[in-house]
């Protein structure tokens, strides 16, 4: 079974709707390990609350990104993890770690990159006046944002939209997709060629 480990740096919704998708019965797949970079960040409250081991690990204590980037991949390799969750992990991380997870590090960015990577992508898009918004599920590379796009969804701004009204109707759309990337990458259906994902059949 496909063993998860999720970086997470706030509320964790998103953590929160792979665990509900397991527990459902519809994603096959079990949260290992949930590392946060904050302190008393709810969403390993959430993993406390579930039974899944939880860490935090203080990147203030380390000389080095690549150090702290280290401790987690300690971390992530005592629970023997295959994939790599960053649900709201506010960190960009180095080559180092990506080169290490080639492949197995996934993102949600609540937005249809490459369009508004960065922080407040929903105020981004409200202020640039697109009429449709969206969030993207991407395996990680070193840019921010970047890298090959899994699953995107579509959300249309609508009148008198604010950045909370739009963020929400975004998010309910993140907790949707998100446990669907995990799940065609537990069913071992992505592959990537020449930066693009190539989703394959399911095999009879
Ligand atoms: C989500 O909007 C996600 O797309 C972005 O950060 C937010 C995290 O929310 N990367 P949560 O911690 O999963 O609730």
């Amino acid at each position: 079974m496909l063993k998860i480990g999720v970086l997470a740096s706030g509320r964790g919704s998103n953590l929160q709707s792979i665990i509900d998708s397991i527990e459902s019965g519809e994603l096959e797949a079990k949260v290992e390990l949930v590392i946060s970079d904050k302190e008393g960040a709810k969403a390993l409250e959430r993993a406390n609350n579930q039974g899944i081991a939880s860490k935090y690990i203080n990147p203030k204590i380390y000389d080095s990104k690549e150090k702290f980037e280290q401790a987690m991949i300690d971390a992530l390799e005592e629970y023997e993890v295959d994939l790599i969750v960053m649900a709201g992990f506010m960190r960009i991380l180095t080559p180092y770690f990506v080169r290490h997870y080639k492949n197995r590090v996934m993102n949600i960015h609540p937005s249809l990159l490459p369009s508004f990577p960065g922080l407040h992508a929903q105020k981004q898009a409200l202020d640039y006046g697109v009429k449709v918004a969206g969030c993207t599920v991407h395996f990680a590379d070193e840019g921010m944002d970047t890298g090959p796009i899994i699953i995107q969804a579509a959300v249309p701004v609508q009148e008198g939209d604010t950045e909370e009204t739009l963020a929400k109707r975004i998010l309910k759309e993140e907790h949707r997709i998100y446990p669907q990337a995990v799940k065609l990458y537990a069913q071992d259906r992505l592959e990537v060629k020449d930066g693009k994902v190539i989703v394959k059949a399911v095999k009879s």
